[in-house]
């Protein structure tokens, strides 16, 4: 297949370029920087404003991907990239007759608070109304989302939870095995026209297991540090009085409800009838494990993957 991917250059996007040329697809990547070093003989780099000269090209489109997302979540730009960068990559995808288009969402969407949220909602449905099939894939935190205090564990800094630890669980998936799964909708009829929610392989684990693989993984003992989510919404109130004033209070008020969301919001499907998130019915897949990749990481293992002579990042 010939595939027209949006957001190559952002961690789904990568692994997601890397398992299409690994299935031997051929690969047309959009970015607003093209970047030199990564180089394949089946793909090729276009810059947005180009975008219209990937129909002139010798062998039609099939297929598009996006893994495009707001790199701050700030409303505005979510705004232009979760719902209009979208929106202009799904014209494209209806003037070329293309045969089906495979969004990355997000599984937070189901219970929308936020601005991000809300942006990529607008757009999901923008699609489902389109002519053309889709496919819609929301899947849960990312490993490199569960990496982020690791360069405190390594400065002997505590672990920071909010609560108790234990206020939240994921199911955490690999880039990898997402892009895997990603990958693997092309052409199949039972992920056609279908949202689909997808977590990594289980337990469910919340951030006080998070410190136990870390732990484990740099073999030593790891402080904790326990922080109210509170805090997110004391530093709301006082930056949303300004908001109406100010761009920068609006930003920073949004980032406090996202970090509030996150500490507090598992990122598991949300089951409705009994109010509370279920790791039973969060869908799984892949073989990578959190408590592995931590190791990895520990060991000093480049995280990277090869393909043969082609160093893609
Ligand atoms: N991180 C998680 O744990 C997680 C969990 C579940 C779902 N998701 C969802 O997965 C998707 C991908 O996430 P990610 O972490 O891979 O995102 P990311 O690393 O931030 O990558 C975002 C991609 O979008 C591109 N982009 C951003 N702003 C743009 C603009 N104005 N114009 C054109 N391109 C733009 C970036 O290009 P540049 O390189 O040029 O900036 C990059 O390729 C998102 O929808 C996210 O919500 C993430």
């Amino acid at each position: 297949m010939r595939v027209l991917l949006a957001g190559a250059t952002g961690t789904a996007g990568k692994a997601v370029l890397h398992a299409l040329l690994q299935s031997n697809h051929s690969v047309v990547a959009v970015a607003r920087t093209p970047p030199q070093r990564a180089q394949h003989p089946n793909l090729t780099w276009l810059s947005w404003k180009d975008l219209d000269r990937a129909s002139h090209a010798s062998a039609p489109i099939d297929i598009v991907i996006s893994c495009l997302a707001s790199r701050s979540g700030s409303a505005q730009d979510s705004h232009e990239v979760d719902y209009l960068a979208n929106q202009r990559l799904l014209d494209w995808a209806s003037q070329h007759g293309i045969g089906h288009f495979i969004l990355l969402s997000a599984i937070c969407v189901q219970k929308p608070r936020l601005a991000f949220q809300h942006a990529k909602l607008r757009f999901e449905n923008a699609l489902r109304n389109a002519e053309i099939p889709w496919t819609i894939i929301r899947p849960t935190a990312f490993f490199k989302s569960l990496a982020g205090q690791i360069p405190r564990i390594q400065r002997g800094k505590p672990f920071l939870v909010f609560g108790d630890g234990e206020l939240t669980a994921c199911k955490p998936i690999s880039e990898r095995d997402l892009a895997d799964y990603i990958v693997a909708c092309i052409g199949n009829p039972l992920r056609m026209n279908q949202t689909l929610p997808i977590g990594g392989p289980g337990p469910a684990i919340t951030p006080l297991d998070q410190a136990i693989f870390l732990s484990d993984a740099f073999k030593k003992p790891i402080a904790l540090r326990s922080v109210s989510p509170k805090m997110f919404d004391a530093a709301e109130w006082g930056l949303d009085r300004f908001s109406k004033l100010s761009g920068w209070c609006r930003d920073k008020a949004e980032f406090c409800r996202i970090g509030k969301y996150y500490a507090t919001e598992s990122m598991l499907i949300w089951d409705a009838v009994h109010a509370r998130y279920s790791a039973e019915q969060t869908p799984e897949t892949g073989s990578d494990t959190l408590a592995d990749f931590y190791q990895k990481i520990a060991s000093g293992e480049s995280l990277q993957p090869s393909l043969g002579e082609h160093s893609l990042f």
